[in-house]
């Protein structure tokens, strides 16, 4: 039995799609089972409540042998550590207390850096894995550059606009990864029951490209306008407050951009085997041009 949590997130519906495609025998844990898709909710246990809650998470892991973790980023969290390993912990004591074998977690690049120890939400992501690896359970983190999906967030402004905002240096060359690429190996993992101990896994996209790269190919393929425009942390700061962030995550993505811009993203070599397939233009085609048109 596999146990899916926050399998309404982008990452966590594309990897239930793929374990059912494997016949998996799965359970998920959903704050409102109501979201989920009626085909998939025939097919699976479902446990109603938060993976962060002592109860639920324990009546979710009986009988489990592997979990996928996602730790929703909670935008009213006091603290980062809140959102991330303290978040964990119920599940920390219900995987030892279940017997529970391996857990596949999602994280970010950046431990062999020095600049992850003042990098934020990574900072604390990896805290997260360290909480988890702790726990005794076999852990492999799948550890990310930013996402080609969080370009989503910037549909209204590019129809809008036809730009989009962030603090991240317009020349900065840096790996991105696909949502669909991160559930694809997550499914690898999860699917596999040979490996032990903890570590991690790189999920890097084929190719570095700068916030200009992305601008250029967006608009190329959506054939409309699009240009990149970077904005300072308090204009940031600014939005971010302005959608109802708190303090302590709008600091921790703020000092998370800072760390990129100084190139955690780009310390770890790409391997053939941490190069995840989906090119930023074929994700454009593929996810963002419908949402534009949408
Ligand atoms: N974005 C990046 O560039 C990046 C890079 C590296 C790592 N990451 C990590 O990737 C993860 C985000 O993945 P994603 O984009 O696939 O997620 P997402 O689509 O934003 O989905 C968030 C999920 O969290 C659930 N959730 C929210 N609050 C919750 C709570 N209090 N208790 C239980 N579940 C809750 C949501 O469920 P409901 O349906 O109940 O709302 C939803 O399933 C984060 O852990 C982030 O740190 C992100």
């Amino acid at each position: 039995m596999l146990l899916v949590t926050a399998p309404t997130s982008n990452i966590g519906s594309t990897l239930v799609d793929l374990l059912l495609q494997q016949d998996a025998d799965l359970r998920l844990i959903a704050r409102d089972p109501a979201k989920l898709d009626a085909r998939v909710r025939d097919r699976v246990e479902v446990v109603a409540g938060s993976h962060g809650d002592p109860a639920a998470i324990d009546a979710a892991c009986r009988g489990v042998d592997a979990v996928f973790w996602l730790t929703p980023n909670d935008p009213a969290a006091a603290t980062l550590d809140a959102s991330f390993a303290d978040f964990a912990r119920p599940a920390c004591e219900a995987f030892a207390r279940h017997g529970v074998e391996r857990v596949v977690g999602i994280s970010a690049l950046g431990r062999d850096t020095p600049l992850a120890d003042d990098a934020g939400c990574v900072t604390a992501s990896l805290a997260m894995d360290d909480t988890i690896a702790a726990s005794g359970v076999a852990y492999r983190a799948v550890v990310c550059p930013s996402f080609m999906d969080n370009l989503l967030n910037h549909v209204g402004a590019i129809k809008e606009q036809g730009r989009f905002f962030m603090t991240i240096d317009p020349d900065l060359e840096a790996p991105l990864t696909a949502c669909s690429d991160i559930a694809e190996l997550s499914a690898r993992l999860l699917l596999d029951g040979t490996w032990s101990g903890a570590g991690e896994v790189p999920c890097l996209g084929p190719e570095d490209l700068s916030p200009n790269d992305l601008a250029r190919i967006a608009s190329q393929t959506l054939g409309i306008p699009v240009a990149y425009q970077q904005i300072p942390n308090h204009a940031f700061a600014e939005r971010m407050s302005g959608f109802g962030m708190g303090q302590a995550m709008v600091q921790g993505l703020i000092d998370m951009f800072d760390a990129k811009n100084q190139g955690l993203d780009t310390a770890r070599p790409r391997t053939p085997e941490s190069t995840a397939p989906t090119t930023f233009a074929t994700w454009c085609r593929t996810v963002l041009a419908p949402a534009i048109d949408s």
